[in-house]
């Protein structure tokens, strides 16, 4: 299993939104979670996002999606399900909020920290190159949006995880999610995932 924590810093935290990108570049989070959880013809079966919302009203939200053969996301409509996931939030609990998705109030920091004994890696373009690592089975991802890992929370990770780089090249988020899931396929000799 691998897991992407993407932070959304502008993230909308209610689902009173249809233009994408005046919800805080949703669109950003769209395909992040296409980059993440699709094959071109499946559900990848070996993956959990976890998207941090810190845009207004109500900051922070994490939305976690992983596989579940139920998962009712479709490509052209991954901005329905997070408004969808959104409605459902309930305070002081993790709320299943479709097959696969979930919804809480949990703050980035808090995240990680409840992984700390894990494998985690942060991207950055001025970390260790991605050719030099040995990746375990279960590898966690932190990502930035647009704007990149907040400075407080670099200093965090700094602390508590190693920054990898995929090139000298700043790319989008969601092409490094593509790239890394892609890597990895080809790194654990996986010729078929799902
Ligand atoms: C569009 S970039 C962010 C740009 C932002 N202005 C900054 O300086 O961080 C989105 C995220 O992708 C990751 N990223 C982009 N290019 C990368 C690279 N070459 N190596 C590692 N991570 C990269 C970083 O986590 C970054 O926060």
């Amino acid at each position: 299993m691998r897991e992407f924590i993407l932070i959304s810093n502008h993230g909308r935290t209610k689902g009173d939104w249809r233009d994408l990108m005046k919800a805080g570049r949703m669109d950003i989070v769209c395909h992040s979670v296409i980059s993440a959880l699709f094959l071109s013809n499946a559900i990848r079966n070996d993956v959990t996002l976890h998207i941090v919302l810190n845009g207004p009203p109500d900051p922070p939200k994490h939305i976690e999606i992983t596989y579940d053969p139920d998962l009712p996301i479709s490509k052209k409509d991954v901005g329905n399900l997070i408004r969808a996931t959104l409605w459902k939030y309930k305070p002081k609990r993790k709320v299943k909020a479709f097959p696969g998705v979930f919804i809480e109030k949990k703050s980035f920091r808090k995240i990680v920290e409840e992984k700390l004994d894990e494998e985690i890696y942060y991207l950055d373009k001025k970390g260790e190159d991605i050719e030099k690592i040995k990746f375990g089975e279960n590898p966690i991802f932190v990502i930035g949006d647009h704007e990149g890992i907040p400075k407080q929370e670099k200093k965090f990770l700094k602390k508590n995880a190693k920054a990898i780089s995929i090139g000298p090249n700043m790319y989008f988020t969601s092409q490094c999610i593509s790239f890394l899931n892609i890597w990895l396929d080809r790194y654990f000799n996986k010729e078929k995932i799902s």
